[in-house]
């Protein structure tokens, strides 16, 4: 297994360029099956969940072919395996995003539950109980989700809680349902609003993505399409950090500053001068040692817990105490952990960590958990004393595209140890 090695203490400097958005890309992969004609997508990130959800695509019958590196093409017009295999499910919990398109589109879908993960229990309840509500005979065997349908009706689909993949399933389910589909209490996060303009490209009726509530006419037919896929909000959002933990001057480009708002403002709490172009942010610390900031996690447009990690982070090395309240998946705290063996000064409390900032923190080998984790372990690493080397970082692997690179041209004294 590869491993990370970083050795602290060098202000980044320099600039970055965002990947696509590995959020969107997912949903946005499985929504092709939908089509009926070749889906060209572009802005395509190399991540390992792409050549996951790739793979499982290819399982079902659907021809993909990968042009150059960022575009793909994709043709499912052959699609006849309608299953979502537990040793691939197992790897990626986004494969449920299959059971939507699937049960819509074709009528049946057989997809492994995901069963828990090391952030929370991450149920799939709602994306059931909304398809049933559509009309689909669900029922779990096995371990599996079994749905058919003759084909899905419009319904009105209140959602319990606020979710996003259950959000873009049913978005994607009701694209080719009978009738108007409302979905209420709907995830306003922008992967969202990508995937509504990926599959209004293709034909899809929809309005409000981005609002609590999605209006979906139903169509017969989705067509081909080609469509370029957002960047990565959360990419962005870390390299920023490492702007600030380090104390440099970062600049992402080839972003949307407009998706980070929640994560800017926290930053410029923590003491960070941010200049917002088009396009592009530019985070400059200026040498200074970050000011600690409170952080509650909630859905867009809130605070994002695919960001919580860094900034625990963050303010392990900042200046005053903080407390993170961790509101989305009630054990998304493994990081906090292992930075305490690089000398953080942090406790957990409930679904919070209070954390004292040290003047610097040691190097150690420390386990990457999970992919916001091991992100929130190199940018600690960035930040300490010494060497981290950072273990199982197949994690990172699956949502930084050349995490390794990107910082290595930052500055960062930082390689991959092939395991
Ligand atoms: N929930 C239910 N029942 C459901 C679905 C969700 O109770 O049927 C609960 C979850 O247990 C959780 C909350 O609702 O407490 C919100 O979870 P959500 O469904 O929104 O999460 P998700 O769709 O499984 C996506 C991202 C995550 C990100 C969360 C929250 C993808 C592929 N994954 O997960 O990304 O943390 O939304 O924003 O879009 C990551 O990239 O590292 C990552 C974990």
């Amino acid at each position: 297994m590869d491993k990370l090695e970083i050795t602290g203490g060098i202000p980044l400097d320099g600039e970055v360029s965002i990947s696509g958005a590995k959020n969107a890309a997912l949903p946005i992969l499985a929504a092709t099956l939908l089509a009926d004609g070749p889906v060209t997508l572009g802005n395509v990130p190399h991540l390992n969940d792409v050549t996951t959800t790739v793979r499982l695509l290819r399982r079902m019958g659907v021809e993909i072919t990968l042009h150059d590196g960022r575009t793909i093409e994709i043709d499912a017009r052959n699609a006849s395996r309608f299953v979502a295999p537990y040793d691939l499910v197992k790897t990626m919990r986004a494969s449920i995003l299959v059971l939507g398109p699937l049960v819509g589109r074709f009528g049946q879908a057989e997809v492994s539950l995901p069963g828990g993960c090391a952030i929370g229990s991450r149920p799939v309840n709602l994306h059931v109980d909304g398809l049933r509500a559509m009309g689909a005979d669900i029922s779990i065997e096995k371990g599996y989700i079994r749905a058919r349908t003759k084909r899905l009706t419009g319904a009105r689909l209140v959602l319990e809680t606020t979710t996003v993949t259950g959000t873009e399933n049913l978005m994607m389910a009701a694209v080719c349902a009978r009738g108007e589909s409302v979905i209420e209490n709907a995830a306003r996060e922008p992967e969202v609003v990508d995937l509504a303009n990926c599959l209004i490209a293709m034909g899809a009726r929809i309005e409000g993505a981005g609002t609590d509530t999605i209006h979906v006419q139903g169509t017969d037919r989705l067509g081909g399409a080609a469509y370029g896929i957002m960047p990565d909000r959360i990419e962005t959002g870390t390299y920023l950090v490492a702007g600030a933990i380090s104390g440099g001057r970062v600049t992402a480009k080839k972003t949307r500053p407009d998706h980070l708002d929640a994560v800017l403002q926290k930053l410029e709490a923590a003491g960070a001068a941010i200049e917002i172009g088009e396009t592009a942010v530019t985070l400059d610390m200026r040498g200074a040692r970050p000011r600690s900031v409170d952080i509650r996690t909630a859905p867009y447009p809130g605070f994002p817990t695919d960001m919580q990690a860094q900034f625990c982070a963050l303010n392990a090395v900042a200046d005053g105490t903080s407390a993170i309240t961790e509101t989305i998946f009630e054990n998304r705290f493994q990081h906090a952990l292992e930075m305490q063996r690089m000398g953080a000064n942090l406790r957990i409390e409930g679904n919070t960590v209070i954390c004292h900032g040290v003047d610097s923190l040691t190097g150690a080998p420390v386990m990457a958990t999970d992919l916001r984790a091991s992100a929130s372990l190199v940018l600690a690493g960035a930040a300490a004393r010494g060497t981290t080397l950072i273990d199982r970082i197949y994690h990172i692997d699956r949502g930084y595209e050349s995490i390794e690179e990107k910082l290595a041209n930052l500055g960062a004294a930082i390689r991959r140890l092939p395991g």
